[in-house]
């Protein structure tokens, strides 16, 4: 489980997120929601270690956690382009894990057939699909096992056949047990995919619920008027 207690960032003398609290059990999916400028990144950024926080803890599974611990897929995928798909995915065990060509390889197969991709090892990302490279950036984090995984705008490249497969393809990992946690501009998709939205404005969560109960029946007048400009309102 994800835990993430009092969590405050300043930028300057501007505090970007304030006592954000929320948590994330083993199978769950979250999805951060809120307009542009609330903080969304920021959250995901200051879980990976890449924005300072002034405030706050943070635990998995009740310790304290390490480099590697998160899997970050990164908006926009952000594959190497002149790498191959075979080759993105072997790429950081082989750095970072320090394993060999041939074991990497071989973990970098595995994962990329889990994901349909079969077919796909050799080709480069400019010959492949929105979804499928994706697809490839969802493998080339989870080949790194990571105990909890982040999403930045996963779907916001792709058209609508393409966001269901990497829907489909986010809830059958959470399914195995890895928390998760999406930021997303895309209600459908946070609706659709996530058991729970924590909305967000200013910096601060102002309602953790249930999605569907959220989405029927939102508590402040911010989300019912986000919910109703989005043309989102049941
Ligand atoms: N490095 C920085 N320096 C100064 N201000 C920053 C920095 N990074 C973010 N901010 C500010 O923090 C606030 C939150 O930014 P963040 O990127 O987290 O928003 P967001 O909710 O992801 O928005 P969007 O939906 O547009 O992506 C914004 O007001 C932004 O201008
Ligand atoms: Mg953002």
């Amino acid at each position: 489980m994800l835990e993430v207690s009092d969590m405050h960032c300043k930028i300057g003398a501007h505090e970007i997120l304030a006592d954000v609290s929320f948590s994330v059990s083993t199978g769950e999916v979250a999805a951060i929601i809120g307009g542009s400028g609330a903080g969304k990144t920021t959250i995901i950024r200051a879980l990976c270690g890449l924005q300072k926080i002034s405030n706050g803890r943070i635990s998995i599974d009740s310790h304290e956690p390490k480099r590697g611990d998160y899997g970050l897929v990164p908006q926009g995928c952000c594959l190497f382009e002149h790498m191959t798909a075979l080759q993105n995915v072997s790429y950081a065990p082989m750095a970072v894990l320090k394993f060999s060509r041939k074991k990497a390889g071989e973990v970098a197969r595995k994962m990329l057939a889990k994901f349909g991709l079969e077919g796909k090892m050799a080709a480069y990302p400019s010959g492949l699909s929105g979804g499928q490279k994706q697809r490839v950036a969802i493998a080339r984090t989870l080949v790194m096992n990571p105990k909890v995984l982040l999403f930045d705008e996963p779907t916001s490249a792709l058209d609508p056949e393409m966001t269901s497969d990497v829907i489909a393809t986010i809830s059958d990992i959470a399914a195995n047990g890895m928390p998760t946690l999406l930021v997303t501009h895309d209600l459908a998709t946070a609706r659709k995919v996530s058991h729970r939205i924590f909305f967000l404005e200013h910096g601060k969560i102002i309602e953790n619920r249930k999605t569907a109960e959220f989405f029927s029946n939102p508590h402040t007048e911010r989300a019912k008027s986000f919910l109703k400009n989005s043309a989102y309102i049941d």
